[in-house]
């Protein structure tokens, strides 16, 4: 069975789709930006600030690398995952996509809990998450299946993916 891989922007709610999804489905949950945290022995936090962005963009390249050779995960990946056409390359061969999607005001609500999004991490998030939406919103697009997370609970969003596995014919039997 192929992967069911989630896609899209920070605060989203790809883990917490992502391991309902998996538990739901009686399927393995393998989140990517906590893989590449365990390998490296630090947060994703520390990695941007010793090594920068571009140090962590490869980590993660090499992590989608290994988890598209998975089968019959929920994979849930960072938000900044789209920005490699390999990767996405990479998760379509084994995969089908999903993007979650939210608005600028949830997105900013959700991510204002914690500090760990070193992205975000400025006086000026606000217009730091307009400007990526606007860059990255065409390549969450990509997605075969797209649904939006604000105002609906996690067991509608789950609800609204599992109904599209079932007509696109991605699950058999259980669920
Ligand atoms: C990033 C998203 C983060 C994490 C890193 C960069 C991005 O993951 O990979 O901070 O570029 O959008 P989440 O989407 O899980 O927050």
């Amino acid at each position: 069975m192929k992967n069911i891989v989630l896609i899209g922007f920070m605060g989203t709610g790809k883990t917490t789709i992502g391991r309902l999804l998996a538990s739901r489905l009686g399927r393995p949950f393998v989140d990517c930006d906590k893989k590449v945290e365990y390998e490296n022995g630090m947060s994703i936090r520390e990695i941007f600030e010793r090594y920068g962005e571009g140090y962590f963009r490869q980590k993660e390249k090499e992590m989608i690398a290994k988890l598209s050779r998975y089968n019959n995960a929920v994979i849930a990946t960072g938000g900044g995952v789209v920005l490699s056409s390999e990767n996405m390359r990479r998760l379509k061969r084994n995969g089908v996509i999903i993007a979650l999607t939210a608005s600028a005001e949830t997105i900013l609500e959700r991510t204002g809990r914690r500090n760990t999004r070193p992205l975000l991490d400025f006086v000026e998030r606000e217009q730091i998450v307009d400007k990526l939406l606007r860059e990255r919103g065409e390549l969450y697009q990509k997605a075969d299946f797209t649904i939006d997370t604000n105002g609906n609970s996690p067991q509608h969003v789950i609800t609204e993916i599992m109904i599209f596995l079932r007509q696109a014919g991605y699950l058999r039997g259980r669920g």
